[in-house]
């Protein structure tokens, strides 16, 4: 009795001391709207001339769009700082079969604290659907501190659609 009393109280701490290691992980959502994202060299808020998106399938129903050229000499940039463990960026993808009105090639890259961390590509699809909440640049590993996350495009391949959705990163406050 004695034994299983104290396996009882090894496996209540051991669910306590589990429970507070994770702290409590918080997620948060910023929009595209949000006045913590910056944006360098040309974005707007959409709709634009050619793109019009089903508003009920973005966050808070807005997004920021840009179309980087090849011969764009400034490079299209994204910035939002924040402190935590993960950052999920979220964004919609367009595809257009004739490159016709638009171009919609995705070719991203991002960094975390100044340094490349990943790039997402996209070549159009043979649809003119447009891909909601897809998760772009995912890093669940990242130390518990304040982070400086970019998203910069700068291809010289081909112009380079971007509509942003928004940012979701998970704090342990
Ligand atoms: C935060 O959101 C991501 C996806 O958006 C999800 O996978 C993760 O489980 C969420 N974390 C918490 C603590 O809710
Ligand atoms: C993010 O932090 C950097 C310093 O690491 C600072 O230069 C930059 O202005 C900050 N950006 C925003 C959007 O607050
Ligand atoms: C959603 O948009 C409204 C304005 O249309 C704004 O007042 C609100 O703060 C936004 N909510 C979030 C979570 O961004
Ligand atoms: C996540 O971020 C860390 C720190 O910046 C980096 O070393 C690692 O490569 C990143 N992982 C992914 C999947 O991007």
């Amino acid at each position: 009795m004695f034994a299983s009393l104290r396996l009882g109280a090894v496996l209540f701490f051991t669910f306590i001391s589990q429970a507070s290691a994770q702290g409590s992980l918080t997620n948060v959502t910023v929009d595209d709207a949000s006045p913590s994202v910056r944006y360098l060299n040309g974005w707007s808020p959409g709709p634009s001339l050619y793109i019009q998106l089903d508003t009920s399938k973005l966050f808070n129903g807005t997004w920021h769009d840009t179309t980087h050229y090849t011969q764009d000499i400034t490079t299209k940039e994204m910035h939002v700082n924040f402190t935590g463990v993960a950052v999920y960026l979220y964004a919609v993808i367009a595809n257009q079969p004739s490159g016709k009105p638009f171009d919609a090639f995705a070719d991203y890259k991002f960094l975390l604290d100044d340094v490349v961390v990943g790039e997402y590509r996209h070549e159009v699809e043979d649809t003119t659907d447009f891909f909601y909440n897809v998760p772009i640049y995912v890093n669940t590993t990242l130390p518990d501190k304040e982070h400086r996350f970019s998203v910069l495009i700068d291809s010289t391949e081909k112009p380079v659609l971007m509509l942003f959705d928004y940012l979701v990163y998970t704090t342990t406050q």
